[in-house]
């Protein structure tokens, strides 16, 4: 039997258009030029490394740590607003037969996502229960690519890391994946990327995968 680890946004559940809204917001207070192409390299990556990313674009006088985290909590409080618009209707129903299957098929499942809104989010949506371990950005010091946040969740599930699958949409979570020596599976954007060990098109597949 498997652990396998789910990364959360882009895979679980479609939040890439808050965080974009949200960021988007900011931005646009502070009169940078942002845009979906831009969002896009904001996956699986944290929200400070991802405010670095958007003020690339910054034109203004350097900003100070006291005005970064301003700027991060302005667009976190958007987000979670837009969070609570979600419900478990935001899960699909293959999503949800997917876990209940792999569960029953024996497998522990475990979260790994950057994010420090996954608690929330997994509440939000109604499947905190399904997982036996969920390893986020609230116990991690480096985000992905790095392989800490799956190297923290194998830990919390008691497992080695060559026995872990990790499914993600964003190439820093394939390589993260890799680094930590896991089976990387790529679903979404990732599927176009070629260090993908296995590639879905939806998380049924996993079930005859790794039956
Ligand atoms: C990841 C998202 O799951 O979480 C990133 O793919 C996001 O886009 C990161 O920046 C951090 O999220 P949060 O919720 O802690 O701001
Ligand atoms: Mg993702």
């Amino acid at each position: 039997m498997k652990a396998i680890i789910f990364d959360l946004d882009g895979v679980l559940v479609f939040t890439d258009k808050f965080h974009y809204q949200a960021w988007k917001k900011m931005a646009d207070k502070m009169g940078i030029y942002f845009d979906e192409v831009i969002n896009n390299r904001l996956r699986g990556v944290s929200r400070r490394e991802s405010l670095e990313i958007i003020l690339e674009r910054y034109e203004g006088a350097p900003l100070s740590e006291k005005e970064k985290e301003d700027l991060m909590e302005y667009k976190n409080d958007y987000y979670k607003e837009l969070l609570k618009t979600m419900g478990p209707d935001d899960v699909t129903e293959d999503t949800r037969n997917a876990l209940k299957l792999l569960r029953e098929q024996g497998h522990k499942l475990a979260i790994g996502s950057s994010s420090k809104n996954t608690k929330f989010i997994l509440k939000q949506v109604a499947i905190d229960d399904m997982f036996d371990a969920v390893s986020d950005g609230t116990n991690i010091t480096h985000s992905k690519p790095d392989p800490e946040v799956f190297e923290k969740a194998a830990q919390f599930l008691g497992e080695s890391y060559d026995n872990c699958v990790v499914v993600e949409d964003a190439y820093a979570g394939i390589d993260a994946a890799k680094a930590a020596g896991m089976t990387a599976v790529g679903i979404g954007d990732a599927t176009s990327y070629d260090k993908c060990d296995y590639k879905i098109k939806s998380l049924m597949e996993l079930t005859e995968l790794f039956k």
